[in-house]
């Protein structure tokens, strides 16, 4: 209500390694990340082509680590169906969901990178969910994917975003400044790339949207940015982290 949108951040880390018990650093870097990039404060803002010059977005909402739990386990893989996010299965319960951010760490598995809950789904399982070794800057963080874009492209979903290409070829995300993309991006693609859907656009590819290496992401348009606001808004399904 009164502006500024500073989002709490939980951070549950799960281990069975100690390399999965990453640092409180390596915790830091990735919310130092999030800071940058909603904020148009990413070193690599500037370069955005000048043909989307005109819809890049300084999102405007900010992040702060409120507490970091830790939890040893047996599990070497948890997958993707919210184990890590309930005592009963090993995992840890989200802390006041409703006001606060849960990011959980530990091994997906599957070669998955991360996954979010889409607002308006159950508090209990409410967050996103980061591989530790995709997390942040330092530490456990990898190549191509060692830039902390990861969860920048999770909050990105957990606060409404599509992805850019609309899951299905030539498909909507629901935002009229991004275009047509025929499909996801991958690896660091040379500009400018055109789609071959109607129109025949440049593709965004350097959107946190698509599935880009993190080195190849730098973005988000004015159009997210009103959808993302939106989910905060008077009457929004998370206008409960609004102050
Ligand atoms: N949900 C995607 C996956 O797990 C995340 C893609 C993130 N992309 C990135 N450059 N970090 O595959
Ligand atoms: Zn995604
Ligand atoms: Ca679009």
């Amino acid at each position: 209500v009164n502006g500024k949108i500073v989002i709490p951040v939980v951070v549950n880390v799960l281990y069975r390694t100690a390399a999965e018990n990453i640092s409180l650093a390596q915790i830091q870097s990735q919310i130092d990340v999030l800071n940058k990039d909603f904020n148009a404060l990413n070193s690599d803002f500037n370069q955005v082509p000048a043909a989307f010059s005109g819809v890049k977005a300084n999102v405007g909402i900010s992040f702060e680590l409120d507490q970091v739990i830790r939890k040893s386990t047996t599990k070497s893989s948890w997958g993707t169906r919210d184990a890590m996010k309930k005592s009963k299965q090993g995992g840890i319960n989200p802390t006041s969901p409703t006001t606060k951010l849960n990011l959980w760490v530990c091994t997906i598995g599957g070669g998955i990178l991360g996954y979010a809950q889409f607002p308006g789904g159950s508090s209990a399982t409410d967050g996103v969910v980061i591989d530790s070794k995709y997390l942040g800057t330092t530490g456990t963080a990898t190549y191509p994917f060692n830039l902390g874009r990861t969860a920048t492209h999770e909050v990105g979903h957990w606060m409404n975003l599509r992805h850019i290409w609309g899951d299905t070829t030539c498909g909507n995300d629901q935002v009229a400044d991004t275009p047509l993309h025929n499909t996801a991006n991958y690896g660091a693609p040379a500009y400018p790339h055109y789609s071959t859907c109607t129109g025949t656009p440049i593709e965004m590819t350097m959107n946190y949207m698509d599935y880009t290496d993190d080195r190849a992401m730098y973005m988000f348009s004015e159009g997210q940015k009103s959808r993302m606001a939106a989910v905060f808004a008077s009457g929004g399904p998370r206008n409960s982290f609004a102050q």
